[in-house]
């Protein structure tokens, strides 16, 4: 039996913070159906270590938050929506704990953490390292307490069903591998992010662009995709996946070293190994370049903090790291940088409307201009649970809108693995990303993208498997993303161009929108 119906009031494509925090507002209006791709444990919210931001500590103030947020966003934050954060922040907070979120404690007070480019202790974490898997574990059994709500597992969404300009549902592959259409007053994106994009990253495998991409085929503005941000620490083992290394255990005091032992982060900027993340990403891969070794490498290095506090701190870190023979209260850890959030997306306003009536977006897979050219650590949760609560409130407004029957669309696709043909298309976008449209960019490097994308696009124009889809959303994503970095000719935040590398604030300090052929800048 489906478990996504054809018609419902209201579709949220993905189950992460965003996802769910919309769908407990929307269910006091109607019936909502929230698709998640795989597992609900399978959104990169489930994956989040370090922790989610809010001026809550008595040391703390809201316009230090804000302020942190627009230093790390190197002048392209929209302050309107970095005022909605930091303001909303605290009380989306305060209901989460109502709903059963444990998030740590000193005695009776919540425990703040430290993460870089914060001037406060203000990192709110749950279990130590699995905030996110415990923020969504409340969310969760929230959801499951409202009947209008129904998640929906292995539902892949491959396009939006448009009418007269409107969006009014979408086409899905079911969890049987049948095509289905679901109906629906308003469809939300709250599908995540690209990092799928890249050969290295720290999201997980569903990453991979697909509410960015059915939103800019069915017409959407698309907003920064240029500024892709890359975590300087991801375990760097051959084999292993790269596992995140939380920036709170450089909050708690780590180091970076290089192959030759020293410590090198103060030479580059004054908060060393707490610089903005993209200052910290580029130094470990200058430090990599001028390395005399053959194979060189970087390390994080905790040896030197009290090991039981370590433990206790980061049990899922240790306990990875310990999986892959590595002791980290006595061993030094290699790293690399990895991609790890995309600040662009899907262009919305305050309320998450996009330029398409009827859709909204939230959380990664939205560009708020919250985080302007490059996040503050642990600020993704907090935009994800602040607008996808407010995606929710504006969407009631929509109910009884748009074609509510009939056209089910052609049918959709198959189900079943990718081939080989596929597999090797994304392995080739993702080589080609990370090599030409990766932490440190050149014009020309970004032509050659751009060109080799556009001829791999018969490869994955008609894609029959739900890998495919992916194939083709990381495809249309790639392409955002270096047409983008190609059109802003300077550098700013983790957009960086070794041709202009610096600022151009007369022509830049604006944000690309994306829009069928043409990029502007607005
Ligand atoms: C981390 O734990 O370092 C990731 C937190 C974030 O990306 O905000």
């Amino acid at each position: 039996m489906n478990c996504a119906p054809s018609e419902a009031d209201f579709v949220v494509i993905g189950a992460g913070v965003a996802g769910l925090r919309a769908a407990v507002e929307l269910a006091v209006a109607g019936r909502v159906v929230v698709l998640a791709k795989r597992e609900v444990t399978d959104s990169a919210t489930h994956y989040a270590q370090g922790g989610i931001a809010a001026a809550l500590s008595d040391e703390d103030e809201i316009g230090l938050h804000l302020q942190d947020t627009l230093n790390a966003g190197d002048g392209l934050c929209n302050p309107e929506s970095v005022k909605v954060l930091v303001e909303e922040g605290p009380e989306r907070i305060d209901e989460l704990i109502q709903w059963g979120t444990a998030f740590d404690r000193d005695g009776t007070k919540l425990a703040f953490g430290r993460e870089g480019a914060h001037s406060r202790n203000r990192i709110l974490h749950a279990h130590g390292d699995s905030t996110g898997r415990e923020i969504l574990r409340a969310l969760y059994a929230k959801s499951k307490t409202l009947a209008n709500i129904s998640v929906c597992e292995f539902e892949f969404s491959t396009r939006l069903h448009v009418e007269n300009g409107r969006v009014c549902g979408v086409h899905v592959i079911g969890a049987q591998g049948q095509p289905q259409h679901i109906s629906a007053s308003a469809v939300l994106l709250a599908s995540g992010g690209v990092g799928q994009l890249y050969r290295n990253t720290t999201n997980p495998g569903v990453a991979t662009g697909d509410g960015v991409a059915m939103a800019f085929r069915a017409g959407a503005e698309i907003s920064d995709m240029e500024f892709i941000q890359f975590h300087p620490t991801a375990l760097y083992l051959k084999k292993a996946p790269r596992f995140l290394l939380s920036e709170a255990l450089r909050g708690e005091g780590a180091y970076l070293r290089n192959g030759e032992m020293h410590r090198f982060m103060p030479k580059y900027h004054p908060m060393a190994e707490l610089a903005p993340r993209d200052v910290v990403s580029r130094a470990i891969m200058h430090e990599l370049e001028v390395s005399r070794m053959k194979d060189p490498l970087v390390y994080l290095d905790l040896t030197h903090l009290d090991p039981e506090h370590i433990k206790t701190r980061f049990p899922r870190i240790y306990r990875t790291c310990l999986e892959f023979n590595i002791d980290i209260t006595t061993e030094l850890i290699p790293i690399r940088p990895a991609a790890h959030y995309t600040m662009g997306g899907v262009r919305t306003g305050l309320d998450a409307r996009t330029s398409l009536p009827g859709l909204y977006a939230a959380g990664e897979a939205a560009c708020t201009g919250v985080h302007g050219a490059n996040r503050l650590a642990s600020n993704s949760l907090l935009e994800g649970l602040v607008f996808g609560a407010r995606a929710g409130i504006a969407m009631r407004e929509e109910l009884g809108q748009g074609p509510r029957q009939g056209s089910t669309g052609p049918g959709s696709a198959a189900s079943g693995p990718g081939d080989t043909a596929t597999e090797a298309v994304v392995g080739e976008i993702q080589d080609l990303m990370w090599q030409n449209v990766g932490i440190v960019r050149t014009g020309s490097g970004l032509k050659q993208a751009v060109q080799r994308l556009q001829e791999i696009t018969p490869k994955v124009a008609q894609p029959s498997s739900r890998r495919a889809w992916e194939a083709a959303n990381l495809h249309t994503a790639g392409l955002l993303v270096a047409r983008s970095a190609l059109a802003r000719e300077e550098s700013r935040g983790a957009h960086y161009r070794t041709d202009f590398p610096t600022h151009n604030d007369a022509k830049f300090l604006k944000h690309s929108v994306a829009q069928g052929e043409s990029i502007r800048f607005a």
